[in-house]
Formats: structure tokens, sequence, C-alpha cells
């Protein structure tokens, strides 16, 4: 039994060796030249964060209400924020822990987080904020860029890094990306403090997001294999339940459901662990039951950071 999952498993990485890696892509080629990695529900995720909302408000909202009809999506109705105030909910999801932050004063946390993993696939990241200088500026405030908002900027190992922390850029950069193709795999785009409504309100963020995403949301070398994420850092009110707005889309977004909500309790590191478990997998049917294995090296499968994340519930996509 075990010799012929063992000789199964070999016949299937030769195959997997020889084939091209953007014929695995369901015919579609990879969002950035062929070396780029494929995952089994996207090769590619952009983030949209948001600020200090209630769900039910978003909900209700015109633009935000509609991203997942409008766009090929589902809305998480059950979604909720880690803890108040912001920062700790930008540092976990990306790393699936608050810890080493202190409301919203500067923090350096030597740990690992989604860069790591990325970087061991070879999957490209940029985190795109909005008013950033770049150069690796430290920063906790310039003009309307916040780093509590930039959690990159907080892990020393991104933040003494001069090769990492120039992936952190502003988000001008987007469209230049987009232009020449090159917009990297994981994508974490920070509005400034009024367009993601922090300094400013719902409807401006609102605004603010529509005027933004629906030209480029058009344009394939943008939305290619690509799933968008829109979601808000926490609530508003801290005396409610931390439920947030986060809507999964895009218009090539390949998901198993047409469901446009879902109702499972999730929370930011349910999004993370999603993007860890972006794995392709290749069903081999034997005489009784199935094969199930992670199908060519160069996919997601990022595995975890033993943090929260390994134990949360990943998104049914
Ligand atoms: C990693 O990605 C880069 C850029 O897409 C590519 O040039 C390089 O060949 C890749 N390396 C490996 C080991 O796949
Ligand atoms: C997409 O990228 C190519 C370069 O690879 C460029 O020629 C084209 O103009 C880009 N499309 C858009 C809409 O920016
Ligand atoms: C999704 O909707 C399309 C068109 O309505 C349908 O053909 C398809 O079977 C549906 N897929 C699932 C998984 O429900």
């Amino acid at each position: 039994m075990m010799l012929l999952s063992l000789a199964v498993a070999t016949v299937f990485t030769l195959i997997a060796a020889s084939a091209s890696p953007t014929a695995e892509t369901d015919g579609t080629s990879s969002p950035s030249g062929s070396a780029a990695p494929p995952g089994k529900y996207f090769d590619r995720v952009v983030i949209f964060i948001f600020e200090n909302e209630n769900y039910k408000a978003v909900h209700n909202d015109a633009y935000f209400g509609s991203l997942a009809s409008k766009h090929n999506g589902v809305e998480l109705s059950n979604y909720f924020a880690l803890t108040h105030p912001s920062q700790p909910n930008y540092i976990g999801l990306i790393s699936g822990s608050t810890d080493g932050t202190f409301l919203d004063y500067e923090s350096n946390i030597n740990r690992n987080s989604i860069v790591d993993l990325l970087e061991a696939k070879n999957i490209s990241w940029k985190s795109y904020q909005e008013a950033y200088t770049g150069n690796c500026d430290t920063s906790m405030r310039i003009g309307t860029y916040a780093r509590k908002h930039n959690p990159f900027m907080s892990m020393t190992n991104i933040q003494k890094d001069s090769n990492r922390c120039v992936n952190i850029v502003n988000a001008d950069q987007l469209d230049t990306d987009i232009s020449n193709n090159d917009v990297p795999q994981f994508v974490f785009y920070t509005p400034d403090m009024n367009n993601c409504g922090h300094d400013t309100s719902l409807q401006y963020a609102s605004k603010w997001f529509e005027g933004y995403l629906e030209p480029r949301i058009v344009k394939e070398n943008f939305t290619k294999s690509t799933m968008f994420v829109s979601t808000w850092d926490e609530a508003k009110d801290y005396l409610i339940p931390n439920q947030v707005q986060t809507v999964l889309f895009g218009p090539s977004f390949k998901r198993s459901s047409n469901a446009s909500s879902d109702n499972t309790k999730y929370n930011h590191y349910s999004l993370l662990k999603t993007i860890e478990d972006n794995v392709r997998t290749w069903n081999l049917k034997k005489r009784s039951g199935t094969y199930t294995h992670s199908f060519l090296s160069h996919q997601w499968d990022l595995g975890n950071l033993g943090e929260n994340d390994a134990k949360a519930t990943a998104i049914s996509l």
C-alpha cells in the first residue's frame, strides 16, 4: 500500500517536473511571467484594508455592499477582527499573532510573517502604501501615511533587510506595475488616512474605493487569476462584537461555489490561513477512494507560521 502510493507519487512528480508551470494553471498563464508559481484558487492575492467601521454599516453601503455581486465574489457575513485598536489587527493578519505590539505604538517584532513563507516559495510580494516615501523609511507618520497600518515595517527581519523593505513602496507604483505586467503575487494595499476612512468616513472610503478599483479591475495585468480581498481592520464600536465586512472577489477568481455570502465564523487569521493553504492538489482515482497529492513543487503550499494561523479555519472557496 505504502509502496504503491510512493510509486504513484513518483510518477506524478516526474510528470510534474516535465510540464511547464503555466500549463497547470487551468489553461491561463500565471500573473507575471512563467516563473510565477500558480496556486489552487488564485495565482495572486490583492488585499485592500480599510479602517474602523462596523459590519452592518459597510454591508449596507452601496459600493462595499455590492462588491460580491458586482465582481464574482463572496461576502463573509460572520468575520471578526482580532482586537482593538488598529495596529495589532494588521500585525496579526500578516504574522498570526498580535504579540509584540502595544496599541498603535512603534513596534519592532522579531518574528516570521507571511513574507517569509512567500519568499521561501519564490512568490513575489509588495506592500503598497499610499503617501509613503519609500527608501525603507521607518517613520511612524509621514503626512497621511501611518506605519501602524503598514505591518511589514514592524517586522525586524523586513525592516532591517534592505532587499526586503524595498518591497514596501508608495502606492503609485501599482499603476506602473500594472502597465509593465509586473504586479507581484501578494499585494497588500493600504489607502492613506483619508482614503481608508480613518480620518474621514465610510462614505469617503466607499467613494474612493469605487473610483480607484473600477477602472483597474478591468485590466487583465491586475486581475488575471487574482483573488481580491476587501477587509477592515476593526469595528468602529468597542462595545459590540468586533465584526467587520470582508469580501473575496475578482473577475477571474475561481471558486468551487457560487454562493454570494458565507456565514461561517472567520477572523483575520482565517484570511492568513487561506493564503497559506492555496495548494494545488491532484486527485488520483484508485479502486476505492482517492489519493490526494500536492501536485508540483512550484505551488503556494506555504505551510504556516505556527501561530494562530495554524489552527484557524480556512475560508472555503
Ligand atoms: C523566482 O522568481 C523569479 C522571478 O519571477 C524568477 O526569475 C526565478 O527564476 C525564480 N526562481 C526559481 C528558483 O524558481
Ligand atoms: C499589460 O502589460 C503589458 C506589458 O507586458 C503592456 O504592454 C500593456 O499595456 C499592459 N496593459 C495595461 C492595460 O496596462
Ligand atoms: C455556478 O453557476 C453557474 C451558472 O449559473 C452554473 O453553471 C454552475 O454549475 C454553478 N457552479 C456551482 C459550483 O454551483
